[in-house]
C-alpha cells in the first residue's frame, strides 16, 4: 500500500513529468540499451528507430501513475498489454530494471527538481505498477504453459502461399511436433528471427489467420516499404528469406482481440492487411456455426492489393449467410474487367448505414488508423453501442484508459 502522501506526491508531479516526457524516455532508452544491450533481442528496433516505443513503454507508466489510487479502473488495458509482454517472454527480472533506467532517467532530465522525497515516491509507485504487471503475466504464462508452450518454439514452414501482391502466408508446424494448441481466433504470435548481417534477433507479432487445427498455424506477413528501410526489414527477410523447409521461432498464441460472443450476428470490417485476424475468426466461424450471420467488408486500395479472394469465395459456399463486400479505393481498368467490388472509393457512414447495420451486431474492425478513426467514428455516429464495437488498437494502448 502506497502513503497517501507518496500518491500525493505522485500525482502532483504526473504533469511536470508528462511535460518533459519525450525527454525522459529517450534518456531511458538510450541508458538502458548502453547496459544492457541483450534488451536489444526483446525490442522492436523499429519502434525505437522511429521513436514509437518512446511513446509507449515509459508513457505509459507516467499514466498509469494518475491512476495510482485506482489501479483496478487500468485492469483490462494492463491486460492487453501484458499479453504482448507474455508473448514476446518479458519476465519479472525485467522490471526492475526497467524501473532503475526509469528513475535514472527523470533524474537526469529534472535534475535538482528531482528530489530525493519524488525519486522515493517514484520508486513506491513503479514497484507497485509493476507488480500488476507481474501478477498478470505470471497468469498467462501458466495458462500458456498447460494449453501449449513456454518460451520460443522452433516451427517449421510447411507451405508459403501468395495471397495478394504484398501478402504472403507461411503455413507453420512445430519442429518437435507437439500438439498445437487451441488459440482464440483474432489472436496473434510472436516471431522471431535472425535477419541476415543482424548483431541482434528481431520480435515481430503477425495475427493467426487460420481457424485452429491439428496441423499448422497460419500467419500472413505484408511485405512493408523497402528492404533497407527499418519498417520493411522483417517482412522482406520473411518474404525473400524465408522458404518451405526453412525454420522460424515462436511464442504461443496471445491477445484478446477475439470474437466475444457465439449468438449474435458479425461484421468484419477490415482494411489492407487488418484482415488477418477475420480470417482466422470466419473460417473458425464456417467450421463450427456455419448457419451464423456474418458480413465481411474489406478495403484495399487497388484490386491487386486484395488477398484472399478464392478462399473467401470458398468460404461462401460452405456458409449459409456470409455476404463478402469488396470496396476499392482507386482500381485501375484491369481491376474493373477483372475483379468483383462493390464500391469505389471509400466506405463512408451512408454505406454502413445501408449495408452493414444491422439490430444485435458486433462489429470488428481492423486496419491502418485512419481506417480505424473513420469506421470506428462512423459506426458510433449511426448509434452503435461502444460495447457493439471492437477494435484492434494500433498504438500505445495505455491511451484507452484515458
Ligand atoms: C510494449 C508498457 C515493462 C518490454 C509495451 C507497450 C506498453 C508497455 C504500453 C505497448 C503495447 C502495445 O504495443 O500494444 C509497460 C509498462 C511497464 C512495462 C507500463 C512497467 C510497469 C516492460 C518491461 C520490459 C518491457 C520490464 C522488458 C524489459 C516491452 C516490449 C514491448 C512492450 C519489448 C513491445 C514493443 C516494442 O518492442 O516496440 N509495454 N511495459 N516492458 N514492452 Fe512494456
Amino acid at each position: 500500500m502506497l502513503s497517501s502522501q507518496t500518491i500525493e506526491i505522485i500525482k502532483s508531479t504526473v504533469p511536470v513529468l508528462e511535460v518533459k516526457g519525450t525527454e525522459i524516455t529517450t534518456v531511458f532508452y538510450k541508458n538502458l540499451f548502453e547496459n544492457h544491450p541483450e534488451l536489444l533481442n526483446i525490442f522492436n528496433h523499429t519502434n525505437q528507430k522511429r521513436g514509437r516505443q518512446q511513446t509507449a513503454l515509459a508513457n505509459a507508466v507516467l499514466a498509469a501513475a494518475t491512476y495510482i489510487d485506482k489501479l483496478e479502473t487500468i485492469i483490462p488495458v494492463v491486460k492487453q498489454i501484458a499479453h504482448k509482454h507474455r508473448s514476446l517472454m518479458i519476465k519479472p527480472e525485467h522490471y526492475p530494471i526497467v524501473g532503475e533506467h526509469l528513475l535514472g532517467a527523470i533524474k537526469q532530465v529534472l535534475g535538482d527538481a528531482a528530489t530525493d522525497e519524488i525519486i522515493g515516491a517514484w520508486a513506491d509507485a513503479y514497484g507497485v505498477i509493476a507488480q500488476v504487471f507481474i501478477d498478470i503475466e505470471k497468469e498467462m504464462y501458466e495458462e500458456a504453459k498447460e494449453a501449449a508452450w513456454e518460451d520460443y518454439k522452433s516451427f517449421k514452414v510447411i507451405d508459403k502461399v501468395k495471397e495478394s501482391e504484398v501478402i504472403t502466408s507461411f503455413y507453420l508446424t512445430p519442429v518437435d511436433s507437439i500438439a498445437l494448441p487451441e488459440f482464440q481466433p483474432g489472436q496473434y504470435i510472436t516471431v522471431r528471427v535472425r535477419v541476415t548481417g543482424d548483431e541482434y534477433l528481431s520480435n515481430r507479432q503477425y495475427s493467426l489467420s487460420a481457424a485452429p487445427n491439428k496441423e499448422y498455424l497460419r500467419i500472413s506477413v505484408k511485405r512493408e516499404a523497402e528492404e533497407q528501410s527499418p519498417e520493411g526489414k522483417v517482412s522482406n527477410y520473411l518474404h525473400h528469406n524465408i522458404n518451405i523447409g526453412d525454420s522460424i521461432e515462436s511464442t504461443a498464441p496471445a491477445g484478446d482481440f477475439i470474437i466475444n460472443r457465439k449468438e449474435s450476428s458479425v461484421v468484419f470490417l477490415s482494411g489492407g492487411v487488418g484482415i488477418t485476424p477475420f480470417m482466422s475468426m470466419v473460417n473458425s466461424i464456417a467450421d463450427q456455426q456455419p448457419e451464423r450471420g456474418v458480413k465481411f467488408v474489406h478495403a484495399s486500395r487497388t484490386g491487386k492489393l486484395q488477398p484472399f479472394n478464392s478462399e473467401l469465395k470458398l468460404l461462401k459456399e460452405r456458409m449459409t449467410n456470409l455476404e463478402l463486400s469488396f470496396i476499392i479505393e482507386n482500381p485501375s481498368e484491369e481491376d474493373k474487367k477483372d475483379i468483383h467490388f462493390n464500391k469505389q472509393g471509400y466506405i463512408d457512414t451512408e454505406w454502413l448505414q445501408e449495408n452493414v447495420i444491422s439490430d444485435d451486431a458486433d462489429y470488428y474492425v481492423c486496419g491502418p488508423v485512419p481506417f480505424l478513426r473513420a469506421i470506428v467514428g462512423g459506426l458510433k455516429s449511426l448509434g452503435i453501442q461502444n460495447s457493439n464495437i471492437h477494435y484492434e488498437f494500433f498504438g500505445p494502448a495505455i491511451d484507452l484508459a484515458k
